[in-house]
């Protein structure tokens, strides 16, 4: 077989396919590229756990016995794409959770979380996402990944707009919550979040519900996080805009809803990868939450 010829080709084809979601997609989002931590994060606890390198542009959360750590954003935001870039911690990390999220700050918070829950050596994570809205949370999904995220950096990140927030991992649709206020089920719309980030020991319920403990003797537990760009609406500096719609490349029709192609992407992650759905919990849940409806369709 001709190598160069088969890859001339790849290469080729990858180059239309570009430029043909390119088109499509409009005002395409920008790339994170080497924007330091400084710039838009600053730390929330426990400082002297947090490393930095290469200027800032990549830094470390170390978790001991003493304690996790963790950072937030400066601004607020108010829609948006927000992503993150996350080695989570290698080797024995069972205890540990690994957390990168948006949130509020009232008592009827919005949040839109991923927990990453370690294991074990060689026991694969689990990836956590759930939604709060109007302070109201229990929509916890549960999902092994499809490679082993304690090796490379992976993208993490939240589309968050009017119509939907979509979670995505390295840009491939794992979740999608519609806003489902005809069905009677608050969105977030009018409350600004900052994004968080923390490393910290659950060893109380996180890995296999709270059985497998903590090995201190393994610590210090390390996640290196870099990509510190972020793209949302800060209301800190123009509330008034940022509640406008249309304005931002996140409100346009292209990212109103998924296309036929992330669908696909999405029934791949979900057949293959799901643990748990609070919308198939008939346990916990004996009447489905309303937005489970449109969960199913997804
Ligand atoms: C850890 O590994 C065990 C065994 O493979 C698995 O049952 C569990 O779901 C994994 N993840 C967590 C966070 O418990």
């Amino acid at each position: 077989m001709n190598m160069g010829f088969t890859f001339r080709n790849v290469g080729i084809y990858a180059l239309v396919l570009l430029m043909a979601s390119g088109m499509a997609m409009g005002a395409a989002p920008r790339k994170a590229v080497n924007v330091p931590f400084g710039r838009n994060y600053v730390p929330t606890w426990a400082f002297d756990h947090i490393k930095y390198f290469n200027g800032g542009n990549e830094i470390q959360l170390l978790l001991d016995k003493y304690t996790g750590t963790g950072f937030q954003s400066k601004g607020s935001y108010l829609f948006g794409h927000f992503s993150m870039n996350i080695r989570m911690v290698p080797g024995d990390s069972a205890g540990t959770v690994t957390a990168f999220y948006l949130s509020s700050q009232n008592s009827e918070h919005d949040e839109i979380d991923f927990e990453f829950l370690g294991n074990r050596s060689g026991q694969p994570y689990i990836l956590q996402t759930n939604v709060f809205t109007g302070g109201k949370g229990d929509r916890e999904q549960r999902i092994f990944l499809w490679f082993d995220p304690t090796k490379d950096f992976h993208s993490y990140s939240i589309l968050w707009n009017l119509y939907q927030i979509v979670f995505l991992v390295d840009d491939i649709p794992i979740r999608v919550f519609k806003n489902s206020k005809d069905l009677g089920v608050k969105f977030p719309f009018n409350q600004p979040m900052k994004l968080y980030s923390s490393l910290w020991n659950a060893d109380d319920w996180a890995t296999r519900g709270g059985l497998e403990k903590t090995d201190w003797s393994k610590a210090p537990f390390i996640a290196a996080y870099k990509g510190f760009h972020i793209d949302g609406c800060e209301s800190s500096v123009n509330a008034k805009f940022c509640a406008t719609q249309g304005q931002r490349w996140w409100d346009q029709k292209a990212f109103q809803d998924l296309d036929a192609y992330q669908y696909r992407r999405l029934k791949w992650v979900r057949e293959r990868f799901t643990i748990y759905n609070y919308c198939a919990d008939r346990k916990r849940f004996p009447t489905m939450a309303p937005e489970c409806k449109r969960d199913r369709d997804a």
